[in-house]
């Protein structure tokens, strides 16, 4: 079994540097450089996460590293050679792509991202789920952001591959994204084991404040004193990548540190749509907001939070905790 991941970290590794000599001697090779060039990107921030280009074609992987029936089988199981059924025959997963290499915490290749050169559609695909590949595990770029950093003290999560780079390349190297998944709580544990502040920072569209959202349910119960997590919004229409090349590390590090922790979020996030000088609205808003106060681990921040309950609506915590209990003991 151990051996038979090796056989795939070995074959996942020699396709990292297929991909990266594709860039280098390709004959398609100016398309993807061009590209990389439009993107803002150099030369020296392509090389420190790898990436890499597939050219047009059918099968260049396949042919380059497909050179044996156990080869062909460790593509196929890691997902870079799909097999059409109807012919029995395999292909390349990756074609005219940039290639951005995902890696483990250990360095090694686990699985890739591409992306198109143009508006084609899809713009990204991954590598599907594997033995050594899980997507609500990993996050994008944590082994660079270790590696680049001499001590991380916060990690910022964000939407996409181009994101985790840009900022890199403007200096703030301790950026991580999820890959095409909502963030989970195995992320936010991860996470948390490594540094004390995360900050989740999406994109300034309606995606990005439905992901935060999201992320803000999966930590709440998860946040424990001494840690923390922030929410940073940016302008309508911007990611990371567009505003740091805007704002430059200055201009995006004060945003960072301005940005609102979780729990000034989280009822800002509440009291939205609700009318809170009247006492309907003090009762609606704290309905909503106890339930996930309840989740919480017990600390000082979950008390707080609950004291700030008591302060809208005027009750003591036994009052509220009796007609939580009231609630929930209703038979339906
Ligand atoms: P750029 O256009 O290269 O700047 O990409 P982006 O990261 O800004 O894209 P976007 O904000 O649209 O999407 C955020 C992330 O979602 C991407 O980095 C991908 O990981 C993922 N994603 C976006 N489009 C697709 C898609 O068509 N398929 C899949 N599987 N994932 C996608
Ligand atoms: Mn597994
Ligand atoms: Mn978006
Ligand atoms: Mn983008
Ligand atoms: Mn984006």
């Amino acid at each position: 079994r151990h051996s038979e991941y090796k056989a795939q970290y070995n074959i996942l590794d020699e396709t990292t540097s297929f991909y990266q000599e594709q860039l280098r001697t390709s004959s398609h090779r100016d398309q993807a450089v061009t590209y990389l060039k439009s993107r803002g990107l150099t030369g020296k921030i392509a090389q420190v996460f790898g990436i890499g280009y597939a050219p047009p074609g059918w099968d260049n992987l396949l042919k380059k590293i497909g050179t044996t029936p156990d080869n062909l089988l460790l593509l196929e199981k890691s997902g870079m050679l799909i097999r059409h059924e109807e012919r029995d025959s395999l292909y390349d997963r990756f074609r005219e792509r940039i290639i951005f290499p995902i890696r483990d915490m250990r360095g090694r290749t686990i699985a890739f991202g591409g992306r198109v050169l143009g508006d084609d559609k899809p713009k990204y695909l991954n590598s599907p789920e594997t033995d050594t590949f899980h997507k609500s595990r990993e996050l994008y770029g944590l082994y660079e952001a270790r590696k680049l950093s001499q001590k991380l003290e916060r990690i910022i999560i964000v939407e996409g591959y181009m994101d985790v780079i840009s900022l890199a390349q403007f200096g703030i190297t301790y950026a991580v994204a999820t890959l095409g998944t909502a963030t989970t709580a195995q992320h936010i544990e991860r996470l948390f084991k490594t540094v004390p502040e995360i900050i989740f920072c999406f994109d300034g569209d309606s995606a990005g404040r439905k992901a935060a959202e999201r992320a803000l349910e999966a930590t709440l119960p998860i946040i424990k004193d001494g840690f923390q997590a922030r929410f940073l919004f940016l302008p309508e229409g911007d990611d990371p990548d567009t505003l740091i090349r805007r704002e430059s590390r200055e201009g995006f590090e004060k945003r960072l540190n301005e940005a609102p922790l979780l729990s000034e979020f989280f009822f800002r996030s509440l009291e939205e749509d609700i009318d809170m000088t009247s006492m309907d609205g003090q009762a609606k808003f704290s309905n909503a907001a106890l339930p996930l106060i309840q989740q919480m681990q017990t600390s000082l921040l979950q008390q707080m939070m609950l004291d700030r309950i008591c302060k809208v609506t005027g009750l003591t915590l036994d009052q509220i905790n009796n007609t939580i209990n009231l609630t929930q003991s209703i038979p339906s």
